[in-house]
Formats: C-alpha cells, structure tokens, sequence
C-alpha cells in the first residue's frame, strides 16, 4: 500500500482540467444494461471505482473498453440478473445495477452495499421506490431479490429523513423508463449527476421530464437503443481545487468547471472574502486577503454539498474566527477532525456539528485517510501545513481523484508516493 508524501507551504500556481464528474459517470455506465446495443462514454475519469463499475458491467455479460477516458459497452453474452456481493461490497454506488437490472429484466439480484464510515447508509428509499412500480422484493443472505411480472408507473415521494436521495432517485428512474405508463418521483434528487443520467437516458431514447426538480416525470417506453455521451465536469473535484488556491494562498485556473454546479460553495467562499472570477468552462481562483470563518451546512444539492464538507473544514480550520459546520446528510462524517487536530486544527465535534477555532498554522504530520473526501481534506491540510505530512490508506483518494499528484505537482505542488 501506498502513502502520499506532501511537504506543504507552496503556493500553488497554474492551470489545471477537472475530470469527469465520478458520481455521473457510475450511475451512467449501469444505465447501459438497460440495452443490447453498442453505448460509447466520453470523459471518465481513471479512477479505482470506475474500474470497479467495469467489472461489474463485465461480470453481468458485458463486453466494456476503457481506453483514454472513454468506456465503449456492448453485449457479450444476454445479461445476468445477478450482481455479485464480492464486487457490489467494495463500492456502494454499484447498488444503482438494481434499477436497469430490473427495468429490463424483469428481476434483478443484488447484493446490499452495507454500511461504510461516513454511515449506516440504509436503501429503504431505492426499495420503497422499485416496490412501488410493482417488483416483489425479497431479502436473503445479504441480497436483494426484487422481481415483477411487469412494471408499472406510479406515483412515488421519495423523500427520507435526510432529504433526497441521489442513488435512489437514479435507481428508480432506470427501471421507470421501460415500465408501463407514467412515473411520477416527488422529493427527488436534483443534483447535475442525476441530470447527467436523465440526459443520457433520453439520448437512449428514454421520455423524461423534470429532471433537475424535485418532481421527474418518465414515461415509460418499450425498449431504448445505444448513445454516446460526455460525462459532465466533476463539481466535488473543482470545489476541491478551488480550496487547494485557497488555503495555499495561490492562484489557479481550473478548467472545465461549471461554476453554475458550485453555486452553494462559491456563495460561502465569497462570504469568507476571496474572489473568484467565472467563466463559462472555468474558474480563476486566486487568493488577495485573509480567509474569514464562515458557518456551512450540508443539504442536497443545491445546497452545500457534503462531498465538499470535510475539504472546507480544511480551509476553516486556518480561517479568522470560529466556524460552525453542521452535517445534515451523514450526521457522522466527521472522521477527518481527529486527524486535522494532530496537524494542529482546533475542531471539537458536537453531534452533528463541528466547532472550529482557526489558527495560524497547521504542522505537517503523519495522518489517516477514513474516506475519499476526508482524503482530499487531508491533502488540502498537507499543502497548506509546515513540514510534512505523509497520508496512509492512499486507495481512499484514488477512489475519486483522477492523477490527483500529477495535477497538484504540475501546480508546483511538493508531493509523491512512498510505500507504508
Ligand atoms: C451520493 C454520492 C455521494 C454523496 C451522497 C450525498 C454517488 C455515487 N454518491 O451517494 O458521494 O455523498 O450522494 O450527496 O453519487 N438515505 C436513506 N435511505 C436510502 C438512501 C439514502 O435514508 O434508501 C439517506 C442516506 O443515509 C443519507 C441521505 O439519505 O443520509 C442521502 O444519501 P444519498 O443521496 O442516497 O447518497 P448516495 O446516493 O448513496
């Protein structure tokens, strides 16, 4: 296993290209089972979770390619139903092969994803959704059994005590599109990944509307037909480098980032005194003056996101004044305060809240990664902090971050690979 080695204090400066957005892509490469035909899709990023998603693909008689961040899928063999607990257990987004495995099957079988750090994570809202379209659904041995002998359109309120759910409201559009009559998903999520998805679906020749609101309106259609598509920017991947000019005191040109994708975020770094100036395709962040404490809470999209959370704690944590950050989403993601407090934060957590008292430097330490984006948070603190920090349980970031080292080195950024 390998760590990654940053010896901080360099201001960061250059360009950089953000990748494709990873949680588009997933959902959008299992949307491809609900077809024989040939689907060719442009700007995925090189990531281990999209390696996985390949071999799911595989594992359930595709034939897939992925060359030169573009994946091409094709039939191999007719499509198993099966979706095994040895690959769907390393990756939850792979739980969303349940909604086209049933959309086009008729039934699917998919192992339960379990929890992970950041949560318990349950699926009750993908059940209640799929339920209600007329699949049976059995649970056995760590799988889920969901059959019908035809789906049917209906009205579903997706909504949990959480708010929306992403993979949820992907899952339940997928198997919507080939039922019988029109579906109606109340509470859905709005983020630019489920509209990615809805928009490769109606290139597949899908009937949807609405997508990007709270209610997704899908009538269904008998069978849909291949499409290529490019995969949007990934927002989490441009909000973090927006940080990393930041908290380095830099100046950075991120490219193919849509600041319409970034609102909630830009709207707090704003309030905390830099600037960013917007184009079309990109960003220029570069830093003029102290950063200010801002309090955040997370919310689904277009709120702040909680990808985005522990990377702004980073940022806070060596802001003027002391900063409130509430998790709506996952009350428990806070595994990544205990590591920035070894780097000298000053982050007590309550609950759901964390409390930050900014200081005037972070020190480099060794430090442990628990998920991807307590991964980039650390990173973010690495760049920023005196001496070195080294980062153990690496496969974390690579789960979510294209050439992650070759960008920030490119920005002049101090940092390479050391095995444990
Ligand atoms: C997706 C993202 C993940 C992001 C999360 C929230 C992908 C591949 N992953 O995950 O990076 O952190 O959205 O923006 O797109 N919930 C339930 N019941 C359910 C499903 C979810 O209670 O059946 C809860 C979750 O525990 C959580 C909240 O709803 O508290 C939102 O989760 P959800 O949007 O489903 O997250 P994912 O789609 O798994």
């Amino acid at each position: 296993m390998d760590k990654l080695i940053i010896e901080g204090g360099v201001k960061l400066k250059g360009e950089v290209t953000i990748s494709g957005a990873k949680n588009a892509v997933l959902p959008i490469m299992a949307a491809t089972l609900l077809t024989d035909d040939a689907c060719i899709i442009k700007g995925v990023p090189e990531l281990r979770d999209t390696n996985t998603m390949v071999k799911i693909l595989r594992s359930l008689g595709k034939a897939v390619e992925f060359e030169k961040g573009v994946v091409s899928v094709s039939s191999l063999r007719n499509t198993s139903y099966i979706a095994d607990y040895k690959l769907v257990s390393t990756m939850r987004a792979s739980f969303c092969v349940l909604g086209p495995l049933l959309g086009r099957l008729k039934k699917a079988k998919v192992s339960l994803p379990g929890g992970c750090v950041i949560g318990v994570r349950p699926v009750d809202l993908h059940l209640k959704g799929i339920r209600a379209l007329g699949a049976e659904i059995t649970i056995d041995a760590g799988y889920v059994f969901a059959r019908a002998k035809k789906l049917k359109g209906a009205h579903i309120y997706l909504g949990g005590v959480y708010g929306s759910s992403v993979l949820a409201t992907d899952n339940v559009m997928m198997s919507a599109v080939l039922a019988e009559g029109k579906t109606f998903i109340e509470a859905a999520a709005c983020e630019p990944e489920v509209v990615d998805l809805a928009e490769f679906l109606i290139k597949m020749g899908a009937k949807i509307k609405g997508h990007g609101t709270p209610v997704i309106e899908i009538e269904g259609v008998k069978s849909l037909h291949g499409a290529t598509h490019t995969i949007i920017p990934d927002r989490i991947e441009a909000g973090t480098m927006i940080l990393a000019s930041l908290i380095t005191k830099g100046d950075i040109l991120i490219k193919n980032a849509y600041f319409k994708h970034l609102g909630a975020l830009i709207d707090k770094i704003e309030e905390s005194g830099a600037n960013i100036v917007k184009s079309e395709n990109s960003l220029h962040v570069r830093y003029k003056k102290t950063i200010k404490a801002v309090n955040i809470t997370t919310l689904p999209y277009p709120g702040f996101p909680t990808d985005m959370q522990a990377q702004m704690m980073s940022l806070m944590s060596l802001a003027q004044g002391i900063t409130v950050i509430t998790e709506k989403i996952y009350p428990d993601r806070f595994m990544h305060v205990a590591e920035l407090n070894r780097m000298g934060a000053l982050i007590q957590r309550e609950g759901p809240h964390a409390i930050v008292e900014g200081v005037s430097k972070l020190s480099g330490a060794p430090v442990m990664a628990s998920d991807l984006r307590a991964s980039a948070c650390l990173v973010l603190a690495g760049l920023a902090a005196k001496g070195k920090t080294s980062i153990s349980r690496l496969y974390h970031l690579e789960r979510g971050y294209e050439n992650i080292e070759s960008k920030l080195e490119k920005l002049g950024a101090r940092v390479w690979r050391e095995k444990e």
